[in-house]
């Protein structure tokens, strides 16, 4: 009755003949109807995921010279028999040639197979007239129609490039990082990205790994409530439909921040019991948090390859934590099993991986190739294709693909927007870390002139860091440009005396001692370039490198105080630098606004408030080195022994034998949570709410924070913890709560933290996770050295 109201148009919306007609809510039976509509080689498509090529001229002319003439080359239309050779060539006639073969090309690899429904996902195709192109021939070509899922490493900003992910895991600061991701949404998704690989939480406790710069640091609690804030930014906190979400990738799943050695790609060694306790936690908070999608990594731990290891992706993610979204494979991490030694070929790797619950491949083709074979054959059912497929339309359906598929070209901009360009500058302000201020020499005042040195203080490029595909260097605005624009009542004098970081010409270092000279002071700009960071960019040596000590030194010959800003993608072991600095201002690669925050902080515009996110050791022998390490039998005193004491021929036992370097001690040079201020802040009273609680209570924690100079400024107060006896040893101290206090000058606040039972529970031998009862150690402070400390026990 009710429908015939509804008319036929209502009827066959309530029939489900209109998608439209689905609640959201009916997402589960929305992907079953097409499930049971789709055929094997359907399914298997959306199981496949292709990168695409650039086929613009913009793009083309980018590629240098030689790959243009190889390319014309090879693919025939150059070179051979009655043709022109590339170097008869104009620049604009092999443009336009091999746009014409990438057209052709884009038609046989892209288009017809999409059509022909075989593929799933493209990645790295980010011009919006190419995405919508491809969109249409998925849902009006296509038997099915089924949208493509478009997927770009968006990692730490689109157009706009935020500091990298280190760097804003200085800040401490969720909401800063949750609007950071966010606008990095609005802007990759105004282009037809639907879906980035971000963000990375792998734990790094290893500086010379190159991709310690993507990741939020080296400890599991900081890493998961800001990855999971990262989630809720790129996944409009939950509202994956909303059009200026894109689908957040967990990756990489699991262990490859701890590449053996730092060397990129390298096996990993993680127990059972690490992996629970270090490694997995801050992707259990991003699934909780949401995150549609997880990549597997490249590393093998203890043997087992991440692609093909399905106690991770099904019993730990699907089983444990009930995980509904996709896996997707890292970048032919499905086809790397072959070199790994774990597949014999192509066709096992698909089977070890699909069967392993790895619903997507990236680029490899595997899937498409041997899949249908490998069910014909018994070897992998279709039970499993369904289910990887199942998670895939889920996502696609809950992101409203079907919906809202295409880019709407015609909408004004939003890359770059003023407000996109603030937020930027107020994260590269607090991802900023003072290490150190004798005599107060920051802030500077505008009335002194400066001279500015050294090859990071006008590098647009290498200021943006690592993983930036989308971000122009024009846009960027280095320290120098920001004194040509916001600060260009200062007077100053530029000479950058070294062209990039790894320069070894000191031929400019007596021009850069008269400029420091003519000054009142030096702000010297040293640090890294951004291909020293990130993916295969491991080093062995991590002092400043080419012959950046050795200007620092220059100048402080001069004699005037010196300020160092490095701008870096890891830690550096920067301890043979320190005495020539009587400032230094610590920028893990600050990004698009860097240069302006960076004034900011030194004018006294803005105060740093940041705090390191990974230890800085003193020497590189010294790592890995994490303030959280397990408890010895044997800790080092306070003071232990250093090489010049150690007399002649001293007896065999005489040096304590406790756990440190004879030649560098046991401490690092600065510790996980450590920052400098303009303000000084003081720390008092810990008081705990009870100084016992049961299992499954809590307590709240007090402590008097007082800003005790006269400089407003942000503190970052941490809270650690001890587990004095475990039934497994336990680290040495765990933060467990942190929280940013601004403070007016002279101003006190009494901060509350509250810990439960459950924030102390951990995994032990049963892998089961649980507190346990008995006594624990806790600090409250500025660092992971805080002194201020109390204990408390848990009952039974
Ligand atoms: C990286 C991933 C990245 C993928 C796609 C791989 O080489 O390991 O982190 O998302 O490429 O670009």
């Amino acid at each position: 009755m009710k429908i015939r109201k509804l008319g036929l148009l209502g009827a066959l919306v309530l029939s489900g003949v209109f998608s439209a007609g689905y609640a959201q809510n009916d997402v589960e039976k929305r992907v079953e109807d097409l499930l049971s509509k789709m055929t094997l080689d359907e399914k298997i498509g959306q199981m496949n995921q292709l990168s695409f090529f650039a086929v613009d001229d913009k793009a083309i002319a980018q590629y240098s010279d030689d790959d243009m003439d190889t390319f014309l080359v090879r693919m025939g239309i150059a070179g051979g028999q009655g043709q022109k050779k590339p170097s008869e060539m104009t620049k604009n006639e092999k443009i336009k040639l091999i746009r014409q073969e990438a057209e052709k090309m884009l038609d046989k690899n892209f288009t017809q197979p999409i059509k022909e429904g075989k593929i799933g996902s493209l990645l790295n195709i980010s011009d919006p007239e190419m995405v919508n192109k491809m969109q249409k021939a998925a849902l009006e070509n296509s038997r099915l129609g089924i949208p493509l899922i478009i997927g770009r490493d968006v990692v730490h900003g689109f157009k706009t490039i935020f500091p990298i992910p280190l760097g804003q895991a200085a800040s401490f600061n969720p909401q800063l990082v949750e609007n950071g991701a966010r606008i990095a949404a609005v802007e990759a998704r105004s282009t037809g990205v639907t879906w980035t690989f971000a963000p990375m939480l792998d734990i790094s406790r290893d500086a010379r790994w190159g991709r310690i710069a993507e990741s939020l640091g080296e400890d599991p609690y900081l890493g998961g409530q800001l990855g999971a804030a990262m989630v809720k930014g790129f996944q409009g906190n939950g509202n994956l439909a909303d059009p200026g979400s894109i689908a957040a990738c967990v990756k990489h799943f699991i262990g490859y921040g701890a590449a053996e050695g730092g060397r990129d790609y390298n096996s990993t060694y993680i127990p059972p019991i690490q992996m629970r306790n270090v490694y997995l936690p801050p992707f259990h908070e991003a699934v909780k948090a949401g995150a549609a999608t997880l990549m597997t990594s490249f590393n093998d731990n203890d043997g087992i390859p991440a692609s093909g290891n399905s106690y991770i992706l099904k019993n730990i993610l699907r089983d444990e934590w009930k995980f509904d979204g996709f896996v997707v494979s890292d970048w032919n991490s499905i086809g790397e099993m072959i070199p790994h030694g774990f597949a014999k070929n192509d066709k096992q790797a698909a089977e070890i991986s699909t069967n392993a619950g790895l619903d997507m491949e990236m680029v490899t083709g595997s899937y498409v190739k041997y899949l249908p074979e490998l069910i014909k054959e018994g070897k992998v059912s279709m039970e499993t294709i369904n289910n990887a497929v199942r998670n895939i339309l889920r996502i696609k359906f809950r992101m409203g693909l079907f919906e809202n598929p295409y880019v709407d070209t015609k909408k004004s901009s939003v890359l770059y927007a003023e407000d996109h360009l603030k937020a930027a500058r107020q994260a590269a302000v607090e991802s900023a870390i003072l290490l150190k201020n004798d005599n107060n020499t920051l802030p500077l005042a505008e009335s002194k002139k400066i001279a500015i040195i050294g090859p990071m203080a006008d590098a647009p490029h290498d200021q943006m860091g690592t993983w930036v595909f989308d971000g122009d260097k024009n846009y960027t605005v280095t320290p120098i440009g920001a004194l040509k624009g916001d600060y260009k009542h200062i007077n100053y004098v530029y000479e950058p005396a070294l062209g990039y970081s790894r320069d070894k010409n000191t031929s400019n270092f007596e021009k850069a001692k008269q400029a420091v000279t003519s000054a009142d002071v030096a702000v010297v700009f040293l640090g890294e370039e951004a291909i020293l960071s990130g993916e295969a960019h491991s080093l062995s040596n991590i002092n400043l490198i080419g012959a950046q000590s050795d200007l620092l030194k220059a100048v402080k010959s001069v004699g005037k105080p010196v300020v160092l800003v490095i701008m870096a993608g890891r830690p550096l072991t920067i301890e043979r630098d320190l005495p020539y600095a009587d400032a230094v201002l610590f920028n893990f690669h600050p990004g698009t606004m860097g240069g302006p925050a960076i004034l900011d902080l030194i004018f006294g515009k803005a105060n740093p408030s940041g705090k390191l996110p990974a230890t800085f050791v003193r020497e590189i022998g010294q790592i890995p080195m994490y303030y959280n390490h397990n408890s010895t039998g044997r800790p080092a005193p306070e003071k232990v022994m250093t090489l010049d004491e150690i007399e002649l021929e001293a007896g065999q036992t005489s040096l304590g034998n406790t756990s440190f370097y004879l030649d560098s001690g046991k401490d690092p040079l600065f510790p996980f949570g450590y920052g400098l201020s303009y303000s000084k802040f003081e720390y008092s009273g810990l008081n705990l709410s009870s100084n016992s609680i049961p299992m499954e209570g809590s307590m709240t924690v007090r402590t008097t924070l007082k800003n005790i100079s006269n400089v407003d400024g942000t503190e970052v107060a941490q809270l650690y913890i001890q587990d004095k006896v475990g039934s497994v040893v336990r680290p040495v101290k765990e933060l467990k709560g942190f929280q940013r206090v601004f403070l007016k000058a002279g101003e006190s606040k009494t901060i509350e933290f509250q810990l439960t039972t459950d924030d102390l529970a951990f995994y032990g031998r049963d892998l089961i996770k649980k507190a346990e009862a008995g006594d624990f150690n806790i600090w409250v402070g500025g660092d992971s050295n805080a002194i201020l400390k109390g204990s408390f026990s848990i009952t039974e």
